[in-house]
């Protein structure tokens, strides 16, 4: 049991993302690679169009952040996105940051607030929900690199998901947890450190040194699970 490192203290910080164009190409590629074909995601898909949709919007949204266009092109995206969230059910905000690779799936519903931020390679499935506290001071959560948020999990509050973690379906996650966990339940809590390498796929994977070094520090007899 590694409840005790559900501390902030402990919990390593999320890499924050901030570029303000990533191609859909990265997120076409992301599900392809976890399976889908390339119709598939292109004509039948509304979590992968929804991405699409809002890798313009962000690019939009960061192009005219410093000019005087600035509430024009605000009122475009909060406009734009509400459309596109009514279309596809899945609500991904212009402000939001969202690493390359994103997958969603089975599409929505699902939703982020604004103030998220998320890594590159990560995987939403249907019903996963992130957003703020409501009720007290702080920010949303900052989610590490190729994390897997399993179905209807849902994530609030200024906390920090590190890396490779797992956030298991229906886990209802309000502190921050350190990379690799595997974070089940409600009121969710650590139940391991093995991560999420068994369920993530991505381009270049089996010689990205981010995910080499963190797949080294998972234990030992957890190897034959966790390789590849
Ligand atoms: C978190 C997860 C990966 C754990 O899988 P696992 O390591 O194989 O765990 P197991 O299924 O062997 O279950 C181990 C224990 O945890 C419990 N458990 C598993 N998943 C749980 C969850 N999401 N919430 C609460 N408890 C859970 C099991 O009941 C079991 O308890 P027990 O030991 O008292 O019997 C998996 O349960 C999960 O949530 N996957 C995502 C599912 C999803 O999103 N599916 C949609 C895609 S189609």
């Amino acid at each position: 049991m590694l409840e005790e490192s559900i501390k902030a203290t402990e919990a390593a910080p999320a890499k924050s993302k901030d570029s303000d164009w990533v191609s859909p190409y990265t997120d076409f590629r992301r599900h392809r690679k976890m399976g889908m074909s390339g119709i598939h995601t292109l004509l039948i898909t509304p979590g992968f169009w929804a991405i699409v949709g809002y890798r313009f919007l962000h690019a939009i949204d960061a192009a005219f952040r410093k000019t005087p266009l600035r509430p024009i092109a605000n009122q475009f995206c909060i406009f734009s996105t509400a459309i596109i969230s009514a279309w596809t059910q899945c609500l991904l905000p212009a402000r939001a940051k969202i690493g390359p690779g994103l997958y969603i799936l089975h599409s929505g519903p699902m939703m982020i607030n604004d103030g998220v931020v998320i890594g590159s390679n990560c995987t939403m499935v249907r019903g996963v929900a992130i957003g703020h506290h409501m009720t007290s001071a702080g920010d949303s959560p900052v989610i590490g690199d190729r994390v897997f948020i399993g179905t209807g999990a849902i994530l609030f509050g200024s906390i920090e998901v590190g890396h490779d973690s797992l956030i298991g379906a229906g886990a209802v996650l309000t502190r921050s947890v350190p990379p690799r966990s595997v974070v089940m339940g409600n009121p969710a809590r650590v139940m391991g450190n093995t991560g999420s390498f068994h369920l993530v796929r991505y381009d270049g994977m089996e010689t990205d040194p981010e995910r080499l070094a963190s797949l080294a520090q998972v234990p030992q007899q957890t190897d034959t699970q966790t390789s590849g």
